[in-house]
């Protein structure tokens, strides 16, 4: 496995790959879930290339990048068995040099949800992807099901920007006990693990009553409620029942529809969704 951190690097690195090229752009802090994509790549293309960098501008000022969690000898001993080909690490320096003034906004997909409350957060996503997806040029790249609305943006982006690119959105790959993978959750103690089960329950009994029936987009919304409303440490922000690829708010009878939240256990934003009448869910 190669390890590369200026573009130049880079640039050469990829020019010895074997095609095609299959990326995993990650913000580093490993898990199962970035492995799976990982993986999938392997599955599908003749060189895995995977991107770490945490970066700064998808974070407002108070999210706190700098308490992002890394720990990137890990991370490395990970790819390396998993086969990944070339990992790349840029410095923030390199990709974002003082007079950096360019940004890479989808309009529409990137205002519910999320967006709403991180209003700033997606034209970040969208800038970095864009970037990372120039010096690499892969032919496929990989996203996780987890971050529903990043996975609808980004593909807007790419077809609004004609990158030929394949964008393949993974499923959420979640902890024996239905906990969604995410780097944040290393923030929550004891006893925020356990309450943040509430996230995939709320969930699991609103995908159960839609499996019995009900299609009532304000119900679903209300069972996800119910559950969260039991546990204390938890704090709702918000619930929504929507159109998976408008994202568009959904009211009245449903048939596929993407339910999504954002809580709050303690300090740490924890985010979960399911496809409801989609087999992929
Ligand atoms: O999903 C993530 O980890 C990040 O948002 C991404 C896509 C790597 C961009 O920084």
């Amino acid at each position: 496995m190669k390890i590369v951190e200026s573009f130049g690097d880079l640039q050469k690195a990829l020019g010895e790959l074997k095609q095609s090229v299959g990326f995993v752009p990650t913000m580093g802090y490993l898990h199962d879930g970035h492995l799976s994509l990982v993986n999938k790549a392997k599955e599908d293309c003749g060189s895995v290339v995977v991107s770490i960098f945490a970066n700064p501008i998808q974070f407002a000022e108070d999210e706190d990048i700098d308490n992002y969690p890394r720990d990137i000898d890990r991370d490395l001993n990970l790819l390396i068995d998993g086969g990944t080909d070339l990992v790349w690490i840029p410095t923030v320096k390199s990709m974002y040099p003082e007079d950096f003034q360019t940004w890479v906004n989808v309009e529409k997909v990137s205002i519910p949800l999320e967006g709403k409350f991180r209003p700033t957060h997606f034209r970040g996503v969208t800038t970095v992807v864009s970037k990372l997806f120039n010096a690499v040029h892969p032919d496929k790249a990989y996203f996780g099901q987890k971050d529903a609305q990043q996975a609808v943006v980004i593909k807007q982006m790419t077809r609004d920007l004609n990158y030929p690119i394949e964008i393949i959105i993974c499923p959420i790959i979640r902890e024996p006990d239905g906990l969604a993978m995410s780097s944040r959750n290393i923030y929550l103690n004891d006893q925020e693990r356990q309450a943040a089960l509430c996230l995939s329950q709320g969930l699991l009994a609103a995908g159960d009553s839609f499996q019995a029936g009900e299609r009532d987009a304000e119900k679903l919304r209300h069972t996800v409620k119910n559950v969260i409303k039991k546990e204390s440490l938890a704090e709702l922000q918000y619930i929504s029942c929507a159109h998976p690829e408008t994202l568009k708010e959904l009211e009245g009878n449903v048939e596929t529809s993407l339910l999504s939240m954002a809580v709050f256990i303690g300090q740490t934003r924890l985010i979960d969704n399911v496809l409801l009448g989609n087999s992929k869910s």
